[in-house]
């Protein structure tokens, strides 16, 4: 039998009961016929970026969360908005891989559940574009009142929204 593919999902909220979380749990339970997706559980743990710090060896954390990208086949994520953009942890962890490039040619699909979430959407996508991160139409959602349609059993409430989710695991598998 064929070995799954391995995603890695990285979720933009550390909330205990985050949205986003809720939201990969539903995505790995919807996917699991498709690939295996592992939550990457430690970015809080990673460094402040410093590009003096970003030298050969590599901070312990920094080194193993690139090591875990580099073996995925494709990276999921999910992130809220702040203040009308990019949670800093998250962006802090991507800033990690921009000198190491592992986002190059990566697979990626990126939701942003907020309240609206647009400007860290948008601003993500220049990001994932300036990292080289393939990413497509298909594989890019923006799900706004997020709380109102993701329960935190890992549940998808709101049917346009679990169709819309459904479509995106589809296509990011096909090019996987
Ligand atoms: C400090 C802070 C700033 C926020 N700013 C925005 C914002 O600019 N746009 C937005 O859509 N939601 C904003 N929100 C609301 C969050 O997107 C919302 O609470 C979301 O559910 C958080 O994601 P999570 O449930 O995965 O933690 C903000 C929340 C916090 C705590």
């Amino acid at each position: 039998m064929q070995q799954k593919k391995i995603i890695i999902a990285i979720c933009g909220s550390t909330r205990k009961s985050s949205t986003n979380l809720h939201l990969i749990h539903a995505i790995t339970e919807l996917s699991k016929d498709l690939f295996e997706v592992k939550l990457y559980t430690t970015i809080e743990e990673l460094p402040h970026f410093n590009p003096d710090l970003d030298v050969d060896p590599a901070p312990i954390k920094i080194h193993e969360f690139r090591h875990l990208l580099k073996s995925a086949a494709g990276v999921l994520i999910c992130t809220p908005e702040y203040a009308m953009g990019v949670p800093g942890t998250l962006k802090n962890a991507i800033d990690w891989t921009v000198s190491s490039a592992e986002f190059s040619k990566k697979p990626v699909a990126l939701i942003t559940a907020s309240s609206m979430g647009e400007k860290a959407h948008a601003s993500l996508l220049e990001t994932l574009k300036i990292i080289e991160s393939t990413i497509t139409a298909e594989t890019q959602l923006l799900i706004p009142y997020a709380k109102t349609k993701i329960n935190a059993d890992g549940i998808i409430t709101d049917n346009e929204t679990l169709d819309k989710v459904k479509k995106l695991i589809i296509s990011f598998s096909k090019f996987l």
